[in-house]
């Protein structure tokens, strides 16, 4: 076993170029002055821009922990240089996920979104970045369940010695901010029991059992879950999540990572983040939203990791094996669509992202009559 690592994944979006959909060149190239400068210095081993949509992407390594003051901050300052790009450009919404005036510490809580994992190098050590756009953080329930839990989508799971007794789960209720842990597979129904209701319980961790050979306390993947709209007390921004997953020998392999994506299941968010409709996985170059600002999409950036240097990416989306998935995506969200403000294409009351409801109901309130 190697030395240990920590891989930070934080995301902002801090304006976007036409509306909503994606990410302006400048702002990319203004993250990366900022964190080749903190390579430089020795801060960062390493670095890679990526966007997803209109969220612009920092995924770093480096040696400083989970949670370090250096790191996140360096997270925030490049964001509100990027941010002062967005307005010269007047970009849409510029700075819109930066909710406090000044950084205190801890970028956790002030906006942007943060997957972050310490652990010990293996002698390969595959890592994959997923990133949403147009979502929540519960997009990521099924297919995690489905990479760490589902025989029929992870094989390992039945016939890999090394998994065949499963992996824990962390679960989150970000209502109430509480955290529990499941055992599966004996603790299945038990989990999906609350994971099902994916607005509220968010998977935030997977570990391995202690049958395992990987060390017990270090995370094998890892969801941002940082909700906006909780996180400020009104809905001020957006959530789209990202996760960190690592793969191969004792984990799930690549192509089991990979596997529930080839289902475009449903997911809320979309326009104005009201909207259920199908999650398309996407190559690097469609990760922009367009049809009714969406749909809503995933893209899947592959390392290897090599004495803490990220080497990659690879565009994992990138491969006709996922065209059918996509193909589907299109014909399920014509279908929804089609449902224009009608539930459940529309989300339930309590969950919009907007709404007028209440100023309708006001509106109303002389003229409603008792039955
Ligand atoms: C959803 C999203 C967009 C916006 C919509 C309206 O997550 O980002 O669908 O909600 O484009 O945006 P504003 O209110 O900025 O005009
Ligand atoms: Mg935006
Ligand atoms: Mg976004």
């Amino acid at each position: 076993m190697g030395e240990k690592i920590t891989i930070s994944l934080i995301k902002a979006d801090v304006g976007g170029f036409p509306g909503h959909s994606a990410v302006r060149t400048e702002l990319k190239e203004k993250a990366i002055e900022r964190l080749e400068k903190a390579k430089r210095e020795g801060l960062l081993i390493s670095y890679h821009v990526l966007t997803a949509g209109d969220d612009l992407q920092l995924l770093m390594s480096h040696r400083k922990g989970v949670d370090s003051t250096d790191i996140h901050g360096l997270a925030w300052d490049t964001f509100e240089a990027a941010t002062e790009v967005a307005k010269e450009l007047k970009l849409h919404g510029a700075g819109q996920d930066l909710l406090v005036d000044a950084f205190s510490g801890n970028i956790r809580g002030m906006g942007p979104g943060i997957a972050e994992m310490e652990f010990t190098e293996r002698g390969s050590e595959p890592l994959v970045a997923f990133m949403m756009d147009k979502t929540e953080p519960g997009a990521f329930n099924l297919p995690i369940y489905k990479m760490f839990a589902d025989p029929f989508t992870t094989a390992g799971l039945v016939i890999d010695p090394t998994m065949h007794d499963g992996f824990i789960f962390e679960v989150w209720d970000i209502k109430d901010r509480k955290e529990v842990l499941f055992r599966c597979p004996e603790e299945l129904y038990d989990l999906l029991a609350l994971i099902g209701a994916k607005s509220r319980y968010v998977i935030k961790r997977v570990y391995p059992r202690d049958t395992s050979p990987l060390p017990k306390d270090e995370p094998v993947a890892v969801i941002s879950t940082e909700k906006l709209y909780f996180t400020a007390g009104k809905y001020v921004g957006k959530d789209d999540p990202v996760a960190l997953v690592r793969a191969q020998s004792g984990l799930p392999a690549l192509g089991e990572v990979l596997e529930p994506f080839s289902l475009p299941f449903l997911v809320s968010g979309w326009m104005r983040g009201s909207h259920n409709g199908p999650i398309i996985p996407v190559p690097f170059r469609y990760s922009h939203c367009t049809r009714f600002d969406g749909p809503p999409r995933v893209v899947a950036a592959g390392f290897q990791i090599s004495h803490g240097r990220l080497v990659g990416p690879a565009d994992l989306f990138d491969d006709p094996a996922f065209d059918l998935a996509r193909s589907k995506a299109l014909e399920i969200a014509d279908y929804v669509r089609a449902h224009g403000p009608f539930e459940p294409h529309r989300l339930p009351m309590e969950d919009m992202e907007y709404t007028t409801l209440p100023d309708i109901l006001k509106k109303l309130e002389s003229r409603f009559k008792n039955v």
